[in-house]
């Protein structure tokens, strides 16, 4: 298959690209790489298409941490529309526009508890937990689209210099993507341990 990986070169991305590239075809996609998308600019989206694609993997945009009293309207705005209301518009054009026998794998998150400032970032995983399970059921036909929630990564605990012990390797974090691109799951969200 040719898959676009957009976040390709992220902590995720690189692993997705590295667990899926022995047997497909990558389109490496971020806001600086040769081929370019930004998810906070809807209109970039559908140039993604013109590859020609089977399978999109989104794995780009986060929610950063922030308190509910230190968000302004406008950073409301701005985090919905990167991570959810991005993977949506690809979830959209990949209906349009991916083979039958296609997929799209987005990236949501998991908070095992609420932690400060997550409030957004649960907002956005629940919507895409929810969003891809009603597409699912309303599409049970044509291109498959799921959702890869992870919890902590170990590599990025570590990074932040925190106790990795508690996060999930990014390679496992990878083979999930790899089992929905090449599977037949849809609706699905996975959460992998
Ligand atoms: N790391 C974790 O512990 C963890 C846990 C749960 C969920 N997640 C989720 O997994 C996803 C990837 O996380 P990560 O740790 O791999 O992040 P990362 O290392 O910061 O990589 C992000 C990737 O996305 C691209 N990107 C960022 N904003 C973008 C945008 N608006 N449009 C297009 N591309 C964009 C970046 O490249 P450019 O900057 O060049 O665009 C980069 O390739 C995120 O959705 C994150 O919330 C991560």
């Amino acid at each position: 298959m040719k898959i676009v990986v957009v976040g390709a070169t992220g902590l995720v991305g690189r692993a997705v690209v590295a667990a899926l590239e022995a047997r497909h075809e990558i389109v490496s996609v971020s806001r600086r790489s040769p081929v370019r998308a930004d998810l906070r600019d809807l209109a970039s989206l559908g140039g993604l298409f013109e590859t020609a694609p089977d399978a999109v993997v989104c794995c780009a945009a986060n929610v950063p941490l922030r308190p509910l009293g230190d968000l302004t309207a406008e950073q409301v705005a701005d985090d919905l529309r990167g991570k959810l209301l991005g993977q949506v518009e690809l979830a959209r054009l990949s209906a349009e526009r991916l083979p039958a026998g296609g997929s799209i794998t987005l990236t949501g998150g998991t908070f095992t508890e609420p932690i400060p400032g997550s409030g957004l970032g649960a907002l956005v995983n629940a919507g895409l937990e929810s969003f891809v399970r009603s597409v699912g059921a309303e599409r049970p036909h044509g291109p498959r689209i799921n959702v890869v929630s992870p919890g902590w990564i170990r590599e990025t605990l570590e990074a932040m210099g925190e106790d990795g012990a508690g996060g999930t390797s990014v390679a496992v974090v990878a083979e999930a993507y790899r089992e929905l691109v090449e599977g037949d799951a849809r609706g699905t969200t996975v959460v992998p341990r």
